[in-house]
């Protein structure tokens, strides 16, 4: 079968498709149907089964003699760790946690909020939730109070499963006092929280609501899988949007299991039993689909690693990874070897190790600048595929089938769509446009099994963020083209969106924090090149008049402020004070504009500015940053 087979088979049948594609999954009531339209533009798929996502993670492959295998292998160079969980053991830890969650009043369909570094109990906290029904929304550990604060004023959790702390190369990240801040916050209140003591830090727990982790297990019934509907959430992530409020992404169960499945062999190219590795975090879309569940529910062998790609000991450290558990497939950010390639350009590192087993490098997250791709194929000597997704669709849009047929890679482009995925390249009045003409990224309602079928609590939300602007299909944010043979290239996004070290991160939400400050009367952040990250972002302050305090401490207040609302995980380091702003005459910021004279690109003049003055201003600023370099 070619790609463009599995292609045509899905777009002339896509019941039967993955009607076919469900069989992978074991069912405790099995879907007479793939999709429900009723409702539709609100589109559902495998409704009427019933399922248990933990039991096919887990338990379904203890039961088909993969028990000994190793599930999860935690390899911690922050901590000097090595530890391998094999499927047996999991199950048993995992039905013991859900069993301790369950005595303690949390039934299918409450919330349980994560809050974990990247420790294979983050995991095990998911599929104990899943195993009982419950949805779990983990928060990143980059994210300050404040934000954790947000999410549990929206997700209501009954429960909080978090760590004493998490570890970055220079800190020791203390968790437990974010935790009871982001709580003291918050409206709402759990009912209890589990700490996880690590024995980098213990933390004090808070009598009658905190419990220790082991503690609270001793003596419990382990917790057998409760089947659920097939659409019932299997959790919450949360991600940016235009706005301080983010967006609550519904990640449906059934559609879930039978989607990340599916890409397991016929994108990442392994069978079971193949070690797997996704250098991301859970507190991030790739590390809900390919640390936790794609794996697990195609019996792989999946990595927990807790370190940085440089400085955790050193740039070799990827390397080793993949020659010690002999991984097959890897999959991580561009500027993690952004960040490798900076530090040992020729690749000194990788001569020091046998990556012979690794098949093929994945990236995803932000653009894949061609200078990365080449120096990455070179110095693996693997393919690298470039594949395009979000947190919203929770598998690949475009990407390389390399399971199926690994087509010719085109270096700038993600590839093609995956099944399940129409993709269209739109103008502004939702016409597609002709091969290599920009447009809107849009996808053809419905979308396919796994992706989102709303926002938690916000179905107007949902509409108008994805569904209004064009009838029909699903609105992605990015912009791109798409050539003669149907590679798609995707370009920007067309909100207020940044990736920062393939983390999106909203800009709307650090105005929000900016414009917060006493002395700040108006505000913009915009997105600006850098080298290793992606993006940086950026801030313009235009102060009160009469403000006659010294910029740089106004500077250095909003930086804390951010860090301190937001989180380290924004990078906010760079801000400037303006007299103005360059606006529309609608009054409209065109932070479009400042973004390219920040990054010394060329640009057009808009028609609708009210005072191209302002512009030169901004320049001006610029310059002694470094940026506006032409
Ligand atoms: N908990 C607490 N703080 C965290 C954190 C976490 N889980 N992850 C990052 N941070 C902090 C960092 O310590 C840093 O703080 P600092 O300002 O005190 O230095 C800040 O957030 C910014 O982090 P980051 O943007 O990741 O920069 P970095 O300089 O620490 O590392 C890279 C740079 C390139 C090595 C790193 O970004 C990386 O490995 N990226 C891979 C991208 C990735 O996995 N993306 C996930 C989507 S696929
Ligand atoms: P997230 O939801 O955090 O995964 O971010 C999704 C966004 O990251 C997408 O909408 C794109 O803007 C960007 N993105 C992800 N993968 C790619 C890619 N391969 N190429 C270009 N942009 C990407």
């Amino acid at each position: 079968m070619t790609y463009k087979d599995v292609y045509d088979s899905w777009k002339s049948d896509p019941e039967g498709f993955w009607m076919e594609q469900a069989k992978a999954i074991d069912w405790v009531e099995a879907p007479t149907k793939a999709l429900f339209d009723d409702n539709a533009p609100i589109y559902e798929w495998f409704s009427d089964a019933k399922v248990n996502t933990c039991y096919n993670a887990v338990d379904r492959h203890v039961e088909a003699g993969r028990g000994e295998q190793a599930a999860i292998i935690y390899d911690s160079p922050i901590t000097h760790t090595k530890r391998s969980i094999s499927y047996v053991e999991l199950r048993n830890r995992v039905a013991s946690l859900a069993g301790a969650l369950r005595a303690k009043g949390i039934e299918k369909g409450d919330r349980v909020i994560i809050y974990m570094p990247m420790i294979p109990e983050a995991l095990e906290a998911m599929l104990a939730c899943a195993r009982i029904g419950a949805i779990h929304s983990v928060v990143f550990g980059g994210f300050a109070a404040h934000e954790l604060a947000v999410r549990i004023d929206d997700a209501k959790p009954k429960a909080i499963i978090a760590a004493s702390c998490g570890l970055e190369p220079n800190r020791v990240v203390h968790y437990k006092p974010l935790l009871d801040g982001a709580i003291e916050q918050a409206t709402h209140k759990p009912d209890f929280c589990v700490i996880f003591q690590r024995e980098q830090e213990v933390a004090e727990l808070i009598p009658g609501r905190d419990f220790n982790w082991h503690g609270f297990q001793f003596g419990v019934e382990p917790a057998e899988c409760v089947p659920v509907e097939g659409n019932h959430p299997a959790y919450i992530l949360y991600t940016s949007g235009t706005t301080g409020q983010p967006k609550g992404v519904v990640r449906p169960t059934a559609g879930h299991l039978v989607a990340l499945n599916w890409t397991m062999k016929n994108i990442y190219n392994v069978d079971p039993g193949d070690v797997f590795w996704a250098a991301s975090d859970v507190g991030w879309v790739v590390g809900h689909s390919y640390i936790t569940y794609g794996p697990l529910v195609h019996g792989n062998t999946t990595i927990v690693f807790e370190g940085k790609p440089v400085g955790t000991p050193d740039a070799g450290t990827f390397w080793r990874v993949i020659q010690e558990h002999n991984v097959r497939s890897f999959f991580t950010a561009p500027t993690a070897f952004r960040a490798i390639k900076r530090e040992d350009p020729k690749g000194e590192f990788i001569k020091k190790y046998d990556t012979s087993c690794l098949r093929a490098l994945y990236l995803a997250g932000e653009r894949a600048d061609p200078d990365t791709i080449v120096w990455a194929q070179n110095v693996l000597g693997v393919p690298v595929y470039d594949h395009w997704w979000q947190t919203e669709t929770g598998w690949t849009i475009a990407g390389n089938p390399a399971g199926i047929e690994a087509l010719p890679v085109k270096i700038g482009s993600p590839t093609v769509p995956m099944p399940g995925y129409d993709v269209q390249i739109l103008d502004d009045a939702g016409h597609p446009v002709p091969d290599g003409e920009l447009g809107a990224i849009a996808v053809k309602l419905p979308l396919p099994p796994g992706t989102l079928p709303t926002l938690w609590n916000a179905e107007e939300r949902f509409r108008k963020s994805y569904l209004n602007t064009f009838p029909g299909y699903y609105e992605t944010g990015d912009a791109g083209m798409k050539d003669e043979d149907g590679y798609l290239y995707i370009m920007a996004r067309t909100d207020d969106v940044i990736n920062v070290a393939g983390h999106r991160l909203s800009t709307g939400a650090m105005e929000e924090v900016l414009a917060s400050h006493p002395d700040v009367a108006e505000c913009a952040v915009i997105g600006v090149g850098d080298d290793l990250k992606g993006q940086l972002p950026m801030g313009f302050l235009c102060l009160n008049s009469g403000c006659n305090r010294p910029h740089d401490e106004i500077i250095k207040e909003v930086v804390k402020l951010v860090r301190d609302q937001i989180g380290p995980v924004a990078a906010f380091k760079l801000a400037t004070v303006v007299d103005r702003l360059p606006k529309t005459r609608s009054g409209k910021i065109l932070r479009a504009t400042m973004v390219k004279i920040a990054d010394g690109d060329e640009f057009k003049m808009p028609a609708t500015i009210d005072d191209p003055a302002i512009l030169d201003e901004i320049r001006a600023a610029l310059i002694p940053m470094g940026y506006a370099k032409s």
